[in-house]
């Protein structure tokens, strides 16, 4: 009987094997790079090199944020605050500390600490706090509970879809000026007509074209 296959056929499924196992670990590999926390991003909490918490400071020492983001109602950039910010209280508490050695080796040498980045956006793609602040979005709406937090952690995925999921309907994400900085925040009853009003009043009107956010 004449072989309707040819002899090297046979080899055929072991080829197939190795193709699909070689692409298969170059798909896995895309996703285990591309898909790791500082690609998806949420969930990412970098170690940071010292062992802040802002539990502790923000959380039961009751902190403002803005004691230390001083930049975040007027401009791009919140800011992390120098080793002078906190040196303000630590030349006076804890002072023998081991976890603030790196703290007082940064005060003595005048070499800043190097916080690690969490939350970070690609630099095609422009942010800017102030108006957000002044728009009436609360730091929670962006970065979750921060007050309970005892290493930051990026919490909502920044991606282009979630910023114009708000942008196109800012309403339920609005506060009065009062409330930015609260953690586990209740609108009121009458939400829609605050918001209706503070639209009209600020002449909120968040971009949503292309050029709003790629500059
Ligand atoms: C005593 C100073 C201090 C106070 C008060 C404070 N922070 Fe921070 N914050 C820091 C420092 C230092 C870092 C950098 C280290 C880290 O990420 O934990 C930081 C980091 C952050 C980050 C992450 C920045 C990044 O890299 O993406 C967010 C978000 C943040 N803070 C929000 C807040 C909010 C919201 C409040 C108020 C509820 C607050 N912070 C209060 C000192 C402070
Ligand atoms: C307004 C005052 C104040 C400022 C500003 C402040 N802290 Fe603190 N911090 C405290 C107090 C009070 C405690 C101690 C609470 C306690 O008794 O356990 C503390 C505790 C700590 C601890 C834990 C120390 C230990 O041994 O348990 C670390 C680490 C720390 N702070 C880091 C920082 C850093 C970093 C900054 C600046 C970004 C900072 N703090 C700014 C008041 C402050
Ligand atoms: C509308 C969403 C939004 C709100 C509201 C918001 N943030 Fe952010 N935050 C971001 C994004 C997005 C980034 C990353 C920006 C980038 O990479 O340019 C960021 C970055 C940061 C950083 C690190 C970089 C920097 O700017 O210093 C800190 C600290 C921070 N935010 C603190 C705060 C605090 C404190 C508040 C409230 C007072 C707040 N943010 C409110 C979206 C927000
Ligand atoms: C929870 C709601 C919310 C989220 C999330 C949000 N924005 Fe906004 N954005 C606003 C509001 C409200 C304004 C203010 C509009 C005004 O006052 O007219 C605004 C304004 C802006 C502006 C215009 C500021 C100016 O100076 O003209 C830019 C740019 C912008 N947002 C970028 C972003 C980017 C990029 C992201 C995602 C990383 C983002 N926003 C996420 C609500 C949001
Ligand atoms: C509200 C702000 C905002 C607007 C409006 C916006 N973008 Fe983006 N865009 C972003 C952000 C933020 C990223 C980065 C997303 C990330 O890192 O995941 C991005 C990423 C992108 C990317 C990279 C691929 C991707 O999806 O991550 C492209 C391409 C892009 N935008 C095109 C556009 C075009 C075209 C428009 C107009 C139709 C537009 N954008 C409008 C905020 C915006």
């Amino acid at each position: 009987m004449a072989q309707i296959f040819p002899k090297w056929t046979n080899a055929l499924p072991t080829i197939l094997l190795i193709v699909v196992l070689a692409g298969g670990g170059a798909i896995t590999g895309f996703f285990w790079y591309f898909g790791s926390p500082e690609y998806t991003d949420v969930g990412y909490q970098p170690v940071q090199p010292v062992d802040y918490s802002h539990k502790l400071h923000a959380g039961e020492l009751g902190m403002d944020c803005r004691y230390c983001h001083t930049g975040v109602e007027t401009g791009p950039i919140a800011g992390v605050p120098p080793t002078q910010t906190c040196m303000n209280c630590h030349t006076l508490v804890k002072t023998d500390s081991k976890k603030l050695e790196r703290i007082r080796d940064s005060w003595a040498t005048g070499k800043p600490v190097k916080w690690v980045r969490v939350n970070k956006i690609p630099d095609y793609a422009y942010f800017d706090h102030s108006p957000h602040i002044a728009a009436g979005v609360g730091c929670e709406t962006c970065h979750g509970d921060v007050r309970n937090m005892e290493k930051i952690t990026q919490v909502e995925p920044l991606s282009m879809g979630w910023c114009l999921d708000c942008h196109r309907n800012p309403a339920p994400n609005l506060r009065p000026a009062s409330e930015i900085t609260t953690m586990n925040y209740i609108p009121p009853a009458n939400q829609a007509t605050f918001a209706a009003q503070r639209i009209k009043d600020k002449k909120i009107k968040p971009p949503i074209t292309c050029s709003g956010c790629h500059r």
